[in-house]
């Protein structure tokens, strides 16, 4: 394919010469003379391991080439990749100023280059831009050529996971591949464009591609804090954190897996609160500050109170509340979101009916019962003896259990309102969850 790639700093740099090592035609284009001046003799400009090889072969082979005039890289182009740039603006947004520059340069070049064969061609951002920006600045650059013109253009979010040190390894070796292509035309290009990875891309709409690289930056940057956190706090108590850490990553069940990674309902349960408030009072003691846990649990608080402020402003007035416990399958109450969930809506005022399938309220005992009594004093009378039974007459069921009775019951007389607190009733009811929204069935 022949390709031009917009931006030659690391990410552009890379990819340019690494896609002229797989046999595509690439053509560099950079505002920065010097830039572009290197490449052409063969060296990259960035430092990188491994990409002054790439770059000096490609050139040598023919296969790769930079100009500052993006009509040069558009002639007979199948794809345009947008590598430039996209970095904060004062008040921490991002600056598009750089993608839009270049997408207008493309815009421009496209009324004076050679089309390829196929006439079509596709525009991919690999920057990193926030959702939005495909559907509200990359495609509408394009909405005015005209249907029977030279060119047909379709447009696309593919983004780049690479990290600086090893980014020529990591090109080769992505964890996936994402194309974020409403088109099929777009797709097909990019299927081709990526063949060389032997991974088939993963395809999404424009806007979940775009979210994919912010979530995994705030990921990594997370991880980094949390072990810093708790690195900070054991060194107070004589811990080699280093070693707990060590430890802490051979748990691929619980702690490096996908498991707690579904946005969802509040954690609770007797467990999860009760320690993070043990810690942050250990980091109290030693007057240490450490925002990254502490803001957990007010993050947690402002689940419940998402959840609770839209059913209040919704015209919600009888709610089932199906699933009490703090997950499915215990019958523990301790610190449960549902009990605090199912609290607040009682104070204010609305009527709930609770069943849940192991809750029984004559075989709660100790700290279990001492906290459900002084939450919810009137359970007992609160309670259905099935989830048919808390359903009728109800016109809002907030589901906090996957239990499959449950589930039967809902689909065979569905309230007005679901609430999918439980994240197990997927597609049936369209976007149902605590921090997506409430899902409404018709
Ligand atoms: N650096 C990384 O490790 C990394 C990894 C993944 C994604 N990203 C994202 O990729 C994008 C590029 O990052 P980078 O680190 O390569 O940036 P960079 O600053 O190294 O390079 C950007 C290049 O774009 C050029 N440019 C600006 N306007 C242009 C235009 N109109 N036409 C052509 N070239 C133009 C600049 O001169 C510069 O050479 C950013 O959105 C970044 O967030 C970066």
């Amino acid at each position: 394919m022949r390709i031009a790639v917009f931006g030659l700093g690391y990410v552009g740099t890379v990819t340019a010469a690494g896609l002229a090592s797989r046999g595509h035609d690439v053509c560099g284009v950079d505002v920065d003379e010097i830039k572009v001046g290197l490449i052409r003799q063969g060296r990259s400009p960035v430092v990188e391991p491994g990409l002054d090889d790439l770059v000096a072969t490609g050139v040598a082979a023919g296969r790769l080439n930079a100009t500052t005039r993006p009509a040069e890289a558009l002639a007979g182009a199948d794809v345009s990749l947008l590598c430039v740039g996209t970095p904060s603006t004062q008040q921490g947004s991002t600056d598009l100023g750089y993608l839009r520059r270049a997408l207008e340069d493309i815009r421009a070049a496209l009324d004076v280059a050679l089309p390829p064969d196929s006439g079509f061609h596709a525009v991919v951002v690999r920057s990193t831009v926030p959702p939005g920006t495909g559907d509200g600045i990359v495609a509408p650059t394009f909405a005015d050529l005209p249907p029977d013109g030279r060119w047909a253009v379709g447009t696309a979010m593919c983004p780049e996971f690479l990290r600086e040190g090893s980014g020529v390894a990591d090109f080769f070796a992505p964890p996936f591949v994402v194309a974020g292509a409403d088109d099929d035309c777009v797709h097909d290009v990019l299927t081709r464009l990526f063949a060389f990875l032997g991974r088939k891309p993963h395809r999404v709409d424009v806007r979940s591609a775009e979210a994919l690289k912010y979530a995994c930056n705030a990921f990594h940057a997370t991880k980094v804090t949390f072990a810093n956190e708790m690195g900070r706090v054991f060194r107070a108590y004589g811990v080699d954190a280093r070693e707990v850490m060590q430890i802490f990553c051979e748990d691929r069940i619980l702690n490096i897996s996908s498991a707690y990674l579904q946005p969802g309902f509040a954690f609770g349960g007797s467990c999860l609160p009760k320690d993070l408030r043990a810690l942050l009072h250990m980091a109290r003691v030693n007057d240490l500050d450490v925002p990254l846990l502490a803001g957990t649990l007010r993050s947690n608080e402002l689940v419940v109170r998402d959840v609770l402020d839209r059913i209040v402003a919704s015209p919600a007035r009888t709610v089932a509340m199906l699933g009490l416990s703090f997950k499915s399958d215990t019958d523990d109450l301790r610190e449960s979101p549902n009990v605090e969930l199912a609290e607040r809506l009682l104070g204010k005022g609305f009527e709930v009916r609770i069943y849940d399938p192991i809750v029984n309220p004559n075989r709660l005992l100790g700290a279990n019962l001492r906290y459900v009594e002084a939450r919810l004093p009137h359970l007992g009378r609160l309670l259905a003896s099935t989830a048919q039974e808390a359903l009728r007459g109800c016109d809002t069921a907030i589901v906090a259990t996957s239990d499959a009775a449950v589930l039967d019951a809902l689909r065979a007389s569905p309230p007005a309102r679901i609430v999918d607190l439980s994240g197990r009733l997927g597609a049936e009811i369209e976007r149902i969850s605590g921090y997506e929204g409430l899902g409404w069935t018709a």
